[in-house]
């Protein structure tokens, strides 16, 4: 049986805003700390196969007529509804110390092109 493990999806997520304020001076020289204006962290999404239950951070939900919630539909997974709980990380390496969870869905809405909408929440627990 072909294993189908989506086996760390891991996404780089870089956060670039462009605000730039234009904070009251209030006294001369004052120097205002540098915005951070770029964040990088990666999530870590291991979906439900059958077998590892223990280590899943993600479960299929839903799933079209044809298909199961155990496995991923054949052709782009189309109509697979996911939830998923997963650990973030500030390296690209699941067994890195966890500095949050990113929680939240993703569905596959296209048949002919591989494609996902994601909604989630990113929870931090570490400065
Ligand atoms: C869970 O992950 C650990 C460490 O990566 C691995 O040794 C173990 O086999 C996994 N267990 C399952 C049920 O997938
Ligand atoms: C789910 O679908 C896959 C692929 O068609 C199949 O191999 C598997 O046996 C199905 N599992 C269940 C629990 O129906």
């Amino acid at each position: 049986m072909r294993l189908f493990i989506s086996y760390l999806l891991l996404l780089l997520i870089t956060v670039a805003t462009t605000t730039s304020a234009t904070p009251t001076r209030h006294r001369k020289n004052y120097r205002f700390p540098k915005p951070c204006k770029k964040l990088v962290f990666y999530f870590h999404d291991i979906i439900y196969n059958g077998h590892n239950a223990k280590n899943a951070t993600a479960a299929i939900v839903g799933a079209p007529a044809w298909g199961n919630t155990t496995v991923l539909t054949g052709k782009n997974h189309f109509g697979d509804v996911v939830v998923f709980d997963d650990p973030i990380t500030m390296d690209n390496n699941l067994h890195s110390p966890p500095v949050g969870r990113a929680q939240g869905f993703y569905i596959y809405d296209k048949k002919e092109i591989f494609t996902a909408w994601l909604g989630f929440s990113f929870v931090f627990n570490s400065t």
